[in-house]
């Protein structure tokens, strides 16, 4: 167990800006902080961090805290763990003999994976450093390639024995369990159960999580047999997931923010021999092609991506179309490629330090226009793949989610590609129509799913209606009745609506909804039957209404009224109405019921657009009916601003 003091000492150390600041980049606003928040997926920053009350909190998810409790989410530690790393950070000492069963319990199996992993990662290095194999293999051939002693200890390089069993012996006799070794793929297991070491005889590349702990290694062959694998890497586990590390971004990270830029580049020896060239912002997607969530670790950094290619003119051409997922995330990316198929780090080996960077400075480009020119290369004269060429760079500034920014890309690729700006527009908005269409058919909930009914207000949920949030297929029959209520109850009822004259609510809502027809037979009986009267001059009153000689109607209205808030409750919760005070606030509770229909209908219609639209019978009619999605899409949007927000004031 850690002691409270401990406890209490971390606490008032560590600022939550600086923990926070770790893994989000902060800007200043005001006396807070804000930035992306890290834990969902947002472009525009809503999470918040208050130095003066040591919190943080998301307006977008909800998520909020203090420093520990944030270390906890972000890293999955636990308590004990959390404070343990923030001791780290702050240097405060830590009583280890202060540890009791119950926090052994607490150690689960996922921090056994971290020690063991960096038991494995100290092996290689004292192998490297102390054995004399490891010496005259490791060391020497680490040296050789031009590497400095420091930045070999910087990375934690080491190397591995070239013996079957050399690691998992040793863990063995120091006590940890197999389990956990084969668990990281530290050793496997063959068919006939015999235990090995995956790694032997390789220099290794330990792999830091973004807090600096080892989730896993790569590790080289010396040999140039063609039959031997390169390079072996580690298994995926419950602490190494390939998708999300970003090889050196613990080394990096510093620099990354300072500079505000991040040199990607493809190999550990890249990132290496960069660092060692004084360039510390860089990072490599090790083992695994480039995904998105590597983006996102990056964009949490900094916004500022530079790819470092070599220069083989067939692997750039291949990746182009994945790194279209960096302009995606709304970072800017730039290009440098690099001569003679030189890669980063054979380039500093041969040219130096200097001239990298100077290579870097002047031959950085654009992401876009770098795509432009290489595909234009390749499409020579030929018109046919000059218009696709067209297409596809269209395609890539779709992405760029800053419409000011793909404004400014569109402008200078049509003077690179010679065609009209009007043109490259059309085909812009043409692309951003069909991935609307793609992504709307995508989220849609399945019509054979049941829609859980929930009712509670969800802040992070577009439309901000408890009883308009229903299956799409749900009948509208709640939101016709609560209209029809409230025109029986006050529809004979004079209100002051715009501070000057009185109307009559009766007639206002039926005005209103002349433009929609009831599900409800009975209910559309209703509208009709008051619409004829106030055409007589008749008003008819609540009295009149409970005592109808039309049976149905009669039912219809003792039922309303006699149960009146029964429906609208949530909705008059939400917006902090006392629901008996519905009379005081009466254009609220009008507006609300006519409004909250309309929605119903709208999202009604929708489902029927998008249902068309899942079969369109030809292109012309496709685009018809997106126009007349986004149209009503439109509606719906000013209609539950409107509840959302106007109506309570
Ligand atoms: N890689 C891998 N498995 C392989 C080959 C490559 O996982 N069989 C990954 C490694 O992460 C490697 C990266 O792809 O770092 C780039 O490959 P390469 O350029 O061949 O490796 P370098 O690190 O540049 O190695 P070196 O310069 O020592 O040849
Ligand atoms: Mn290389």
């Amino acid at each position: 167990m850690i002691k409270k003091e401990t406890i209490d000492r971390i606490t008032e150390t560590a600022l939550v800006e600086e923990v926070v600041g770790d893994f989000v980049q902060l800007k200043k606003r005001g006396t807070s902080f804000i930035g992306l928040c890290p834990f969902h997926n947002e472009k525009s920053p809503s999470f918040n961090v208050s130095p003066a009350k040591g919190i943080y909190k998301c307006f977008g998810c909800g998520k909020g805290g203090d420093s520990i409790s944030f270390v906890m989410e972000h890293e999955k530690y636990s308590y004990p763990e959390a404070l343990k790393y923030l001791a780290k950070k702050y240097n405060i000492e830590v009583d280890e003999s202060e540890i009791t069963p119950e926090y052994q319990a607490e150690v689960d199996k996922r921090e056994s994976l971290y020690i063991i992993s960096n038991y494995a990662a100290k092996f290689f290095e004292s192998t490297m450093w102390e054995s004399p194999s490891g010496q005259a293999i490791g060391l020497s051939y680490f040296r050789e390639r031009g590497f400095r002693d420091d930045i070999i200890k910087k990375f934690e390089l080491g190397y591995s024995p070239d013996e079957w069993t050399a690691l998992h012996d040793k863990a063995i006799a120091d006590g940890y369990r197999p389990e956990f070794l084969e668990e990281t793929g530290l050793s496997v297991k063959n068919d006939s159960g015999k235990v090995y070491d995956r790694f032997r005889g390789r220099v290794m590349f330990p792999i830091h999580n973004f807090t600096g702990r080892i989730i896993g290694f790569g590790g080289r062959t010396l040999k140039t047999d063609k039959n031997v694998p390169k390079y072996v890497n580690s298994p995926e586990s419950d602490i190494y997931h390939k998708s999300n590390v970003l090889y050196g971004l613990f080394q990096a990270k510093k620099a990354i923010r300072d500079v505000d830029n991040c040199y990607l580049v493809e190999g550990y020896a890249d990132v290496l021999s960069v660092h060692q060239a004084g360039v510390q912002n860089v990072v490599a997607a090790s083992g695994t092609s480039l995904t998105p969530e590597h983006v996102k670790i990056m964009a949490r950094v900094t916004q500022n991506v530079t790819i470092l290619f070599d220069g083989d003119a067939a692997g750039i051409k291949a990746s182009l179309r994945g790194l279209d997922m960096i302009l995606e995330e709304g970072l800017n990316a730039k290009v440098v490629l690099f001569p003679d198929g030189h890669d980063p780090d054979s380039y500093i080996q041969k040219l130096g330090s200097a001239a990298f960077k100077t290579h870097i400075e002047l031959h950085q480009q654009d992401f876009i226009f770098f795509k432009t020119q290489i595909l234009l290369k390749e499409a020579a004269n030929d018109p046919i793949k000059k218009a696709a060429v067209i297409r596809d760079i269209i395609e890539s500034i779709a992405r760029i989610p800053d419409a000011i920014k793909a404004s400014v890309f569109v402008r200078e690729c049509s003077a690179l590609l010679n065609v009209e700006e009007r043109i490259l527009i059309a085909e812009l908005n043409n692309i951003k129509l069909t991935k609307l269409k793609k992504n709307y058919t995508r989220n849609q909930p399945d019509a054979e799913t049941p829609q859980p009914a929930t009712h509670s207000p969800q802040p992070e949920d577009e439309s901000p209606l408890p009883i308009a949030r229903g299956s799409l297929n749900e009948p509208d029959e709640a939101q016709e009745q609560e209209l029809i209520r409230v025109l029986i109850s006050y529809g004979d009822t004079l209100v002051n609506w715009d501070g000057m004259t009185d109307t009559y609510i009766g007639p206002y809502i039926i005005t209103n909804l002349s433009d929609i027809t009831f599900n409800n037979t009975l209910c559309q009986r209703i509208i009709t039957y008051y619409h004829n009267e106030f055409d007589k001059g008749i008003m008819p009153s609540e009295k009149s209404m409970l005592h109808h000689p039309d049976k149905e109607i009669k039912n219809l209205a003792i039922a309303l009224i006699s149960s009146p808030y029964m429906l609208s409750a949530n909705w008059y919760d939400m917006h902090h109405i006392n629901v008996p005070d519905e009379k005081t606030n009466l254009k609220a509770t009008i507006m609300g019921a006519i409004f909250h229909l309309k929605k119903k209908k709208i999202a009604t219609m929708l489902a029927a657009k998008q249902k068309l639209l899942q079969a369109p019978n030809n292109p012309e009619q496709e685009q018809q009916l997106m126009q007349q999605y986004l149209q009503l899409k439109e509606v719906e949007k000013y209609i539950s601003h409107y509840l959302g927000s106007v109506i309570i004031k």
